[in-house]
């Protein structure tokens, strides 16, 4: 017999049997025996806004699959442009196919000459470079004018590829004005990963060859990047979308929802706390003051989602000690070691049930690696570009409605408006 759960509305003493389907049920059949009665349902800890094939996340067990591929396989054999076709299209692709899908992205790295010379060079010469990307993005829209023509394949597929490949240059080239350094231009007879290490450090040296471990590390930490489901920037996507404006814009909404430090800022945030804590001496009164409320919280420590170890973090503390074999290892990588060593003996974090999350280790590498800690939410921003744009091609695919949540209003009640002379 099909599961299902009956509620019943005691004012008029009514029920009905609501049918329990992929583990939820419809709020549209709430509604049928409740009209005007809303979910209140702040942060949407409680509500699945929509139906995905995309990414399976059981928090509990800590377990992680895009498409049906567990994380730990695709972190070890594939790589990231693999994955991007994977999130996008729901299968690995055949050799033909990833070479076709690699040259359409190749040669979609370079970006229009105004959007570096007159847009990107207009900024303050201190913009954070987050700030820069979430606009340049943006500003996308307005050089391909084929963008609104989302419910076009061909149109939609290209802003997808033009996205996806964009991402890194747009990156290095806030990198570059915000340290002063020239424009590199794309190098595409590099793989996506080393053309993109290549846009950031290169000098005067006439190809840069990145180190291919630290090529290979990034390019895990772009896997691991790729998707969370229904993250707060994924939902933003989802929502802009919904109103079906261009993929640029509603890119660029992720881009910003991926800013702050509860969400992709938090690897910026683990670092200036260790760099705060300072030694291994005042790791355990730095606990104790996250505990007491006045220290704040542990940055890289909790998840919406994961009630246990973070999956992604178990391979990132694997990938640093492949990094740290070749730039030395990082001076805080102690403290943080100590810090998560006390946190999951405590019981102030075991029963909030406070793991390592994604970001508490992949600062550590990216600093290693040299990368200014501005940069470090653009380095999850361009990865997370294919997570965002599967999910909105998804959307546009389901006929979705356009999103509009309720709210309970507490607010005065009517009242006249009264001249100023008079308040
Ligand atoms: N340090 C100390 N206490 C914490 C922390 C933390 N990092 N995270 C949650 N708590 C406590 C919180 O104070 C609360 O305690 P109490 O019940 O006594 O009031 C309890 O745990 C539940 O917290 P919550 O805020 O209701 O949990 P949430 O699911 O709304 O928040 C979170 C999830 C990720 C925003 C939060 O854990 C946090 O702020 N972590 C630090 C920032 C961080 O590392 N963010 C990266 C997330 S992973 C990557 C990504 O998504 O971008």
């Amino acid at each position: 017999m099909a599961e299902s759960i009956t509620i019943t509305d005691n004012r008029t003493g009514q029920s009905l049997e609501i049918p329990l389907e992929n583990g939820g049920v419809s709020a549209a059949d709430f509604s049928k025996l409740l009209p005007g009665v809303w979910f209140y349902d702040p942060g949407l800890t409680a509500t699945a806004a929509c139906e995905s094939a995309v990414t399976y996340l059981d928090g509990d067990a800590g377990i992680l699959r895009y498409r049906g591929y567990p994380i730990e396989q695709l972190a070890e054999d594939s790589t990231f442009l693999e994955v991007a076709y994977l999130l996008l299209n729901g299968e690995l692709p055949t050799s033909d196919e990833y070479e076709v899908w690699e040259r359409e992205i190749t040669l979609h790295t370079f970006i229009h000459e105004n959007v570096r010379k007159r847009f990107l060079e207009g900024f303050h010469y201190d913009a954070h470079p987050m700030g820069m990307l979430v606009s340049a993005v943006a500003a996308l829209s307005t050089f391909y004018l084929d963008a609104k023509d989302i419910f076009d394949p061909e149109s939609r597929d290209k802003q997808i590829i033009r996205l996806i490949a964009k991402m890194p240059t747009l990156a290095a080239a806030a990198h570059r004005f915000s340290v002063g350094m020239p424009f590199v231009y794309p190098d595409n007879s590099l793989p996506f990963t080393s053309n993109f290490l290549s846009m950031m450090w290169k000098i005067a040296e006439p190809r840069f060859e990145a180190d291919p471990v630290l090529t290979r590390a990034l390019d895990v930490l772009f896997i691991l990047h790729a998707d969370h489901e229904q993250n707060c920037s994924t939902t933003a996507m989802r929502v802009v979308g919904s109103s079906h404006a261009d993929p640029y814009s509603a890119t660029a909404a992720a881009a910003a929802a991926l800013y702050g430090p509860r969400h992709g800022g938090a690897n910026e945030a683990v670092i200036r706390m260790l760099t705060e804590i300072g030694s291994l001496d005042n790791v355990e009164p730095f606990i104790a003051s996250v505990k007491s409320g006045a220290g704040g919280r542990l940055q890289g420590f909790g998840h919406r989602v994961y009630k246990s170890y973070d999956p992604r973090a178990k391979i990132i503390k694997k990938t640093a000690d492949d990094v740290f074999a070749v730039t030395g290892k990082n001076p805080l990588l102690d403290i943080a070691l100590k810090l998560e060593e006390i946190a999951l003996s405590d019981e102030y974090f075991t029963s909030r049930k406070l793991y390592p999350n994604v970001d508490f280790y992949s600062g550590l590498i990216y600093q290693a690696m040299g990368f200014p800690l501005e940069m470090f939410p653009v380095l999850f921003a361009i990865p997370r570009t294919a997570g965002w744009l599967a999910h909105w091609q998804e959307m546009l695919n389901q006929d979705s409605k356009i999103a509009r949540p309720r709210q309970l209003y507490i607010g005065a009640e009517e009242r006249n408006y009264l001249p100023m002379g008079e308040r």
